[in-house]
């Protein structure tokens, strides 16, 4: 044979075997999918309102594609370990693609190294891994917020709220005498919606003083204890509150409740989720404004992506705010 027909030969074996790949892209769309998921804890209630429109919308895009997708939540209770093992359990069971909302957020290794040897995708959402994990592998994700967008709008609540009412500088010092009740330690959200909502009121000209800080771990309980004894301490030298979550507000209006403090004695409280019991308190005019932690924008953010990897095997179409993270915007909830 000469080199013209081995030639030929060549060019129609790379041609069968382009088709051939085309035809293979097209076997690897599955018709259906099973996503593991695991949450810190399952308690938390901006994690089950997240979880709840998670489910809602999976549903509809299993109706709407035809794709039946299953979805098992499990609690990992606050313990890495235990995560850990949810992730390996959801693994054996066949999961897809798993959606990891991390205890520790530096501990991501074990999950990473699990999923990556059974080649399954993961989605960390809401708890932010360290810088640099994510590169460790090509099929890891971050579903989350900007921590420092919602400390932002935080300080132009605030600033707003004491632009428009002077009055709420209770003893007309000049200053805003606040306290800030935080997340849990090493959260992302906790360290930097802290640090940035009293730097936006500090730019926007406002003398502040902190008069006490507290750690509420994003739990309404916790806020409350700590906040009945602040009150008692500060009684009304206090003029606003920050809490790092609505639940955490809502624990400070517990308090001033049960000290039967009425309202127009009560400081400025503001805080940030928009949970559906946070948007009643702002309604109510309890809590003077809070910041929109969109738990359906992220619940949708997290569906098209776990169908783009799990089904399609292509996340060329979604919309990645930087590498291959998604960070959904928050807005402002006031109600004047
Ligand atoms: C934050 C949210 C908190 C809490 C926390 C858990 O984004 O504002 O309410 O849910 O995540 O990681």
């Amino acid at each position: 044979m000469g080199i013209r027909v081995w030639r030929r030969l060549g060019l129609i074996l790379l041609l069968g075997a382009i088709a051939l790949s085309g035809c293979e892209k097209k076997e690897e769309e599955k018709t259906s999918i099973k996503v593991g998921v695991s949450v810190y804890d399952s308690h938390d209630t901006f994690l089950a309102e997240l979880m709840s429109d998670f489910n809602k919308l999976v549903t509809r895009k299993a109706d709407e594609s035809g794709v039946a997708i299953s979805v098992e939540v499990k609690n990992a209770g606050w313990n890495q370990s235990t995560q850990n093992s949810n992730a390996e359990d959801m693994l054996n069971d066949g999961c897809d693609i798993l959606c990891i909302n991390l205890v520790d957020r530096t501990a991501p290794t074990a999950i990473i190294d699990l999923a990556r040897q059974k080649n399954v995708p993961v989605i960390f959402f809401n708890r932010e891994p360290v810088e640099g994990d994510l590169d460790r592998w090509e099929h890891l994700y971050y579903v989350g917020t900007d921590a420092g967008q919602a400390g932002c709008m935080q300080g132009e609540i605030a600033a707003e709220a004491f632009r428009q009412h002077p009055e709420y500088d209770r003893n007309a010092d000049g200053e805003i005498e606040y306290v800030m009740i935080e997340g849990e330690s090493g959260h992302q959200d906790a360290i930097v919606r802290t640090e940035v909502s009293v730097s936006m009121l500090v730019d926007s000209g406002f003398k502040v003083k902190k008069l006490k800080s507290a750690i509420g771990n994003w739990l309404r309980p916790q806020a409350f204890t700590k906040m009945e004894q602040i009150i008692a301490e500060c009684g009304d030298e206090i003029e606003l509150v920050l809490a790092n979550n609505d639940d955490m507000a809502l624990g400070a209006i517990d308090a001033y409740n049960s000290a039967k403090i009425p309202m127009e004695d009560r400081p400025v409280i503001i805080g940030i989720d928009g949970t559906d019991a946070g948007v009643v308190a702002v309604k109510n005019k309890e809590m003077y404004g809070t910041v929109l932690n969109d738990k359906e924008g992220q619940a949708e953010a997290m569906v098209n992506l776990v169908y783009a990897e799990a089904v399609l095997g292509d996340v060329s179409g979604i919309d990645f705010t930087e590498g291959r993270y998604i960070r959904v915007p928050h807005s402002k909830i006031v109600g004047e």
